[in-house]
């Protein structure tokens, strides 16, 4: 760890054996676990907590209240909104120890979380979906999907942009790609 090459606020706590990439900023009241690699440019707002084993890749944005347990994978360019939930064991119990029962939750490039939403582990996240506010997502999410709701469902398509997509003759578009979409999946050619 080369504490001069990203900031790091004195209130907050970097475990030993910790990577934090360049120009990451990390705020108030943070704390990060042991074996935790975090990429460049990212940002981590206040009271939030990150590992132990957690990768977070670059350019990812955690707002406040975030804790990223072990078992979670953080693609680049992904935003936790505020207060979003992750999860890692489906079925807990205080009195068990499941710490061998931890199930993956992965992330992919781009995609958002709106606030206060909940993930339940074991799902993966489409590259640049977007989760409504107070959503709980309970299953695998689309590339690109627009999803809300307890639990959610998809309501539409989201561009690279975030914006979300209106279809002519199942084709859209924003100022990133063109969106198309075929069996109900998009196919996405960037501009
Ligand atoms: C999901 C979201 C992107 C949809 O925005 P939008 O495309 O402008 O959609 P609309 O507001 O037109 O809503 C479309 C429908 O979804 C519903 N809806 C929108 N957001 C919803 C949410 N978070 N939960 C449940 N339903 C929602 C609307 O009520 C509407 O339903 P209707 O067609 O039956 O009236 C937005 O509402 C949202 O939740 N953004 C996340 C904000 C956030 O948490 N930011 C974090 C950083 S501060």
């Amino acid at each position: 760890m080369n504490p001069s090459t990203f900031y790091l606020h004195p209130s907050s706590y970097v475990d030993d054996n910790v990577q934090i990439g360049e120009n990451t900023k990390i705020w108030h009241f943070n704390h990060i676990l042991p074996q935790t690699v975090i990429g460049k440019d990212c940002s981590f707002g206040q009271n939030c907590v990150v590992g132990p084993r957690v990768n977070v890749g670059n350019g990812v944005k955690v707002q406040n209240n975030v804790s990223i347990y072990e078992g979670v994978e953080i693609e680049d360019d992904v935003f936790l909104g505020p207060s979003m939930v992750f999860t890692n064991v489906i079925n807990p119990r205080a009195f068990i120890q499941r710490k061998e029962e931890f199930k993956k939750t992965l992330l992919k490039k781009g995609c958002s979380i709106g606030a206060n939403a909940t993930i339940v582990c074991g799902v993966t996240i489409g590259e640049y979906a977007l989760i409504g506010s107070g959503a709980v997502v309970n299953r695998d999410v689309k590339p690109y999907a627009l999803m809300v709701g307890v639990p959610a469902k998809q309501i539409g398509w989201v561009g690279i942009s975030g914006n979300t997509l209106e279809f002519s003759e199942d084709i859209a578009e924003d100022e990133f790609a063109v969106y198309r979409l075929v069996d109900d999946n998009l196919e996405v050619r960037r501009k």
